[in-house]
């Protein structure tokens, strides 16, 4: 059997992830300057996705990011007979499938955590499930017990069995339903499902991340009737069916662009990221304003600065609108050259410091005990070879390559595909030394 060059594995391996070897290679110790434009959320666009198998109805999104992660769900979609492709760089047009229910087998969820966005949506649409549970991911173990507490609410009957989500639901019904967490998933998982339920569902201590308001108005255009997107109190009433030809475009990613303000901060660089919604970075701004960074919002810019030095700062994720845990690593690496001490407390994931092992090996100095790291500023990182162990762990690492000395390589780069497009190319057009090998 033939073999991939890359992997030694048989060519058509399930495995089709592109080889750990892909690596980013970075010469940092350059200041970050210019303008760079931020594509759609990858955390709206995935919630937006599923909720598309809703109904059969033509559907065009646009400001949809061309990322892993989207391949990935656009992949599962069309597995279940939506008929997805792309009429433009991030334009996606939804129409003409004929959906079945069909189970979703491990080869396609494993490759997202966002595969289990797909529970909701199928009870709703077919009355039941069959998803591969896909997997535990890096930062954490990822239960379900949430969605399901939620979704059962409604009617539903749900199980896990051999590494199968299974769920069957003759008829939904609306019911009050009070979440423990404010868990961003299952309060989609629930909202998708509640949408096509008989009568009314009030949802209490909900998510109101953004990417969950988006959704709600993307299921509003479809028709649906939601009310309290973004408040603590979710109210639906449920209605037969779904449809309308529809045509939205998406929220810009918070998170990548914080990437870049984080970027451009560590770097004492001067960077206006274009086509944002300033109040979603409410969080952040805070924060980096606290650490001394020039922050100046526009209608849809942000234009971050650090001419002063920097000062230490503590953090805590919380749910939105608390300090975003997928920003936590981005700061870990921004703080391991400010002066003093700074203290990060994650409230969100059990296991999301691993990035701190990788930048200890470029000189950082960072103690993690449990939940909380301490970070103790050193004059400069050291470039080195380091691996990306989750997303944005990932996109610390590129920030740290970014602010060290000399030449810093990061292995497992597919990470980092899952949530960035074209992050080299944006980061080369705002002065730094990086490229793909
Ligand atoms: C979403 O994950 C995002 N992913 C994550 O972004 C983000 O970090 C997270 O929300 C928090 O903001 C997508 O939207 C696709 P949660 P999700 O349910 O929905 C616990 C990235 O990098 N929990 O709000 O999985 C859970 O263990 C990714 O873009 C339960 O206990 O997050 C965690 O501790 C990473 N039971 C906490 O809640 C449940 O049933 C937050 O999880 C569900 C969750």
């Amino acid at each position: 059997m033939p073999v991939n060059k890359h992997m030694n594995l048989p060519i058509n391996s399930p495995d089709d992830r592109p080889a750990p070897e892909s690596r980013i290679v970075i010469n940092g110790g350059r200041p970050l300057r210019g303008r760079v434009r931020i594509a759609g959320a990858k955390n709206a666009a995935l919630a937006v996705l599923s909720a598309s198998i809703l109904a059969d109805n033509e559907i065009v999104l646009e400001n949809i990011p061309n990322i892993s992660d989207v391949r990935a769900m656009l992949e599962i979609i069309n597995y279940l007979g939506a008929r997805s492709t792309w009429l433009g760089p991030d334009v996606v047009r939804i129409s003409g499938g004929a959906l079945v229910q069909r189970e979703i087998p491990y080869r396609l969820a494993r490759k997202l955590r966002a595969s289990n966005l797909l529970l909701g949506p199928c009870l709703a649409r077919f009355g039941s499930a069959r998803i591969a549970l896909p997997g535990g991911c890096n930062i954490g173990s990822r239960p379900m017990d949430l969605h399901f507490k939620g979704l059962a609410g409604l009617g539903a009957d749900l199980g896990i069995e051999k590494g199968f989500i299974r769920g069957t639901a003759k008829r939904l019904r609306g019911n009050r339903i009070y979440l423990d967490f404010p868990s961003v998933g299952a309060t989609e998982n629930i909202m998708m499902a509640a949408v096509l339920a008989e009568g009314q569902t009030i949802i209490e201590n909900v998510a109101k991340e953004p990417e969950v308001v988006d959704l709600a108005n993307f299921l509003n255009n479809m028709g649906a009737r939601i009310r309290g997107a973004g408040t603590d109190i979710i109210k639906i009433e449920g209605i037969k069916s779904l449809g309308g030809r529809v045509r939205y475009a998406i929220i810009p990613d918070r998170i990548e662009a914080g990437t870049y303000a984080v970027a451009a901060a560590a770097t004492g660089g001067d960077v206006t990221l274009e086509n944002v919604i300033p109040p979603h970075f409410e969080p952040l701004n805070a924060k980096l304003r606290e650490a001394n960074v020039k922050v100046e919002e526009g209608e849809d810019t942000l234009r971050v600065s650090a001419p002063e030095p920097l000062q230490p700062v503590n953090i805590k994720t919380m749910p939105y609108p608390g300090f975003a845990t997928d920003m936590q690593s981005q700061m870990m690496s921004l703080l391991c050259t400010v002066p003093g001490t700074s203290v990060i407390v994650e409230n969100i994931f059990e296991n999301r410091f691993q990035v701190a092992e990788e930048l200890r090996r470029m000189g950082a100095r960072i103690k993690v005990e449990g939940r909380v790291a301490v970070v103790e500023g050193v004059p400069r990182l050291q470039g080195a070879q380091v691996k990306a162990t989750d997303l944005r762990a990932g996109a610390a690492l590129v920030i740290a390559g970014l602010m060290a000395e000399g030449q810093t390589q990061i292995c497992n780069a597919y990470f980092i595909d899952r949530g960035y497009k074209n992050l080299e190319r944006k980061l080369k057009s705002l002065g730094a030394e990086i490229d793909r090998i």
